[in-house]
């Protein structure tokens, strides 16, 4: 890896814990006004200085984030469908020049296994690695699963191991039973996403049990900004992941006011 490539993932992974917590804040790119992002400055502003980096589409950078503000930037760089199409037929939608315009310290997107458009998904993210290779650009694969497979270690590790193979620099996934299995088969940094909101009690033990099993951090998003108390989630996930503080510990960050 070349000093931008380097450089540029420890923007997003923090050197000291080896950890990240990444704010998701892309849902809009194929769920419209999701809720909770329906006025994305709003909800984001506030979080952004406890978030490592956020996980962002482009129109939403230039129309809701403070250009002067110092945060870290992901860009997501694939869409296409809506939530009423078919997900899996996405494309990279923005260039890497666009990346580098917006200063963003990396790029992600999606790739669906075991779903219609499997390998133009997985086709596509050797594309955008071999032009990020070019620039320096630590590339996040994003692994969806087909609708028929189960959320479990055996197909998200598929999906994370191909995505890893593909040259993608660091992956985000599903938590499931047997976590550790998918980081074992998957040589490069985890995060895992949340998923639908859930009582913050188990989000925060969901993503202590994901640490413990290896993973590299958390790109979050319905669990923190649709909780009723979106800065005290984000302190308290911080805290785990940066800190290896227990549920309780956190649960009482998150319960402060
Ligand atoms: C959708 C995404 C989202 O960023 C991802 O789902 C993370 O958000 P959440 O924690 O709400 O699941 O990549 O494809």
């Amino acid at each position: 890896m070349d000093f931008g490539m380097k450089n540029r993932l420890s923007r997003i992974i923090k050197p000291r814990s080896g950890k990240t917590v990444m704010l998701a804040v892309d849902h809009g790119y194929f769920q419209g006004p999701t809720t909770g992002l329906k006025d994305l400055r709003k909800t984001v502003t506030p979080l952004i200085p406890y978030a490592d980096c956020l996980f962002i589409t482009r129109g939403m950078i230039r129309t809701c984030i403070d250009p002067r503000s110092d945060v870290v930037i992901c860009l997501r760089v694939s869409g296409g469908p809506s939530i009423l199409g078919e997900l899996s037929n996405e494309d990279i939608t923005t260039s890497m020049e666009e990346a580098i315009r917006l200063n963003a310290s990396g790029v992600g997107m999606s790739i669906f296994v075991g779903a219609g458009n499997e390998d133009r998904t997985i086709a596509n993210l050797g594309r955008l690695v071999n032009e990020a290779e070019r620039y320096g650009m630590p590339v996040l694969a994003v692994t969806a699963i087909g609708k028929e497979m189960g959320r479990d270690a055996r197909y998200l590790g598929l999906a994370c191991r191909i995505a890893a193979e593909l040259g993608a620099h660091f992956v985000k996934t599903y938590y499931c039973e047997d976590f550790y299995k998918v980081v074992e088969g998957c040589p490069v940094p985890i995060v895992m996403a949340g998923g639908k909101k859930i009582p913050e009690r188990e989000a925060l033990q969901m993503t202590a049990n994901a640490i413990k099993q290896g993973a590299s951090g958390v790109d979050m998003g319905r669990n923190i900004f649709q909780s009723d108390n979106p800065v005290g989630m984000i302190k308290a996930i911080r805290a785990i992941v940066h800190k290896g503080a227990s549920v309780e510990e956190a649960f009482e960050i998150y319960s402060k006011k």
